[in-house]
């Protein structure tokens, strides 16, 4: 057996989403995964495909129209034909691209923590160095400054998680400029993995638009319709990369999938056919968020200022307990899952997360449950 993927745990939020499980009163506010179904026109699209035994295989770099559609509407810096690949979710995505760019331990990929936690554990399975910045003394973020730490000769990689997973962190269109600016003269690769970029408000710019020909065969965009379109299981992912990265990650299709499903492809141009679901899926978990940020604040209960609607990563040491405490008090007594925050790296142990994404009918409830939490704890 591989020592390094012997070493591997699966998924380790499955494991608190599986307390409820069997409990009609639960409530999961564990995974990443709306509660909203696809959008008709993908469903509409994936089925007359089938019908149509529209089933062979696809171009190992992904449908033309999918990629056409994808780079017109999110990166149309980039050539639809040779700086785009569909792939297996963006798992695949980032999976493939660290794995075209690391060699050997001498090669440094930069996390951000608190992150999501497939990154570290695809550097190290492939042998590449992970070196971890905690950003919470630096507001969640990171800025030249604070990079300057961290980055040497041997840094192959930083990956960018904007918004971020777990904290719902964006940067502002100045601190990014700053950020390029830094970039300029490094000679790394910047790895931006956007998928909860809908998930922000209409000002929100992305790196890609701001970046300038000279740094653009550095950057690399990491992007998915799972959680954009509510498509988590149709596994259409994308990578947006200069030319040759790009010829790269086509051999690890072609090696890995040989291409991804044609006919979850056509529903991913459905899907992108639909713009009014995007938009109301953003309002709807807009609001939840915005619903439990009013709670915290009244109660004095800190956490990351999120400008994503996805997730709140809320600091519980207010109460005495650590996250995983926390994460127990509230499945025992509310039937209701969260995430501790030690899974999104060291230092975050006083924290969880809670999933947004979901009925305002289950965050509305979580609400009581703070609100009754925190007159308890105010009693004892
Ligand atoms: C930050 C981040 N990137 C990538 C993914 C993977 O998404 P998918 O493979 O479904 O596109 C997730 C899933 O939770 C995530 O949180």
């Amino acid at each position: 057996m591989n020592k390094k993927l012997k070493s591997i745990v699966l998924n380790p939020v499955r494991y608190y989403s599986q307390l409820i499980k069997n409990n009609k009163k639960g409530i999961d506010l564990t995974l990443g995964e709306g509660h909203f179904v696809s959008p008709f026109n993908a469903k509409l699209k994936a089925y007359e495909a089938l019908l149509a035994n529209d089933t062979k295989y696809s171009l190992v770099e992904g449908n033309e129209s999918l990629r056409k559609l994808l780079i017109e509407k999110y990166y149309p810096k980039y050539d639809y034909k040779n700086e785009i690949i569909i792939t297996n979710g963006s798992t695949q995505g980032f999976f493939s691209v660290l794995l075209s760019i690391i060699n050997s331990k001498q090669d440094e990929v930069i996390i951000i923590a608190p992150y999501y936690p497939a990154y570290e554990k695809v550097v190290k399975l492939l042998g590449g160095k992970v070196v971890v910045i905690n950003s919470s003394k630096s507001g969640f973020k990171i800025s030249p400054e604070v990079l300057g730490n961290y980055v040497t000769g041997k840094t192959k990689a930083i990956i960018i998680n904007e918004p971020c997973n777990p904290t719902g962190v964006i940067y502002s269109i100045e601190e990014k400029k700053v950020l390029l600016e830094y970039f300029k003269d490094k000679d790394f690769l910047i790895i931006v993995d956007e998928v909860y970029s809908q998930y922000t408000s209409e000002s929100f710019i992305s790196f890609s638009s701001l970046i300038t020909y000279d740094l653009k065969d550095r950057f690399i965009f990491i992007n998915g319709l799972s959680k954009s379109h509510m498509m988590t299981g149709y596994r259409i992912g994308f990578v947006v990369c200069g030319k040759s990265l790009n010829n790269e990650l086509k051999k690890i299709n072609y090696l890995t999938v040989s291409c991804i499903s044609s006919v979850m492809q056509k529903g991913a141009i459905g899907a992108l056919e639909d713009d009014q679901f995007c938009k109301f899926v953003t309002k709807y978990y807009f609001t939840n968020l915005q619903t439990l940020k009013e709670t915290l604040n009244n109660l004095n209960i800190e956490f990351v200022d999120a400008n994503s609607g996805y997730y709140l990563f809320i600091n519980v040491s207010k109460f005495g307990l650590s996250g995983e405490e926390f994460c127990k008090y509230f499945i025992d007594n509310y039937y209701t899952a969260l995430v501790p925050g030690k899974l999104f790296g060291k230092g975050f142990d006083n924290y969880v997360r809670v999933s947004c994404c979901k009925d305002i009918k289950d965050i509305s409830k979580f609400v009581n449950y703070i609100l009754d939490f925190s007159e308890i704890c105010e009693k004892m």
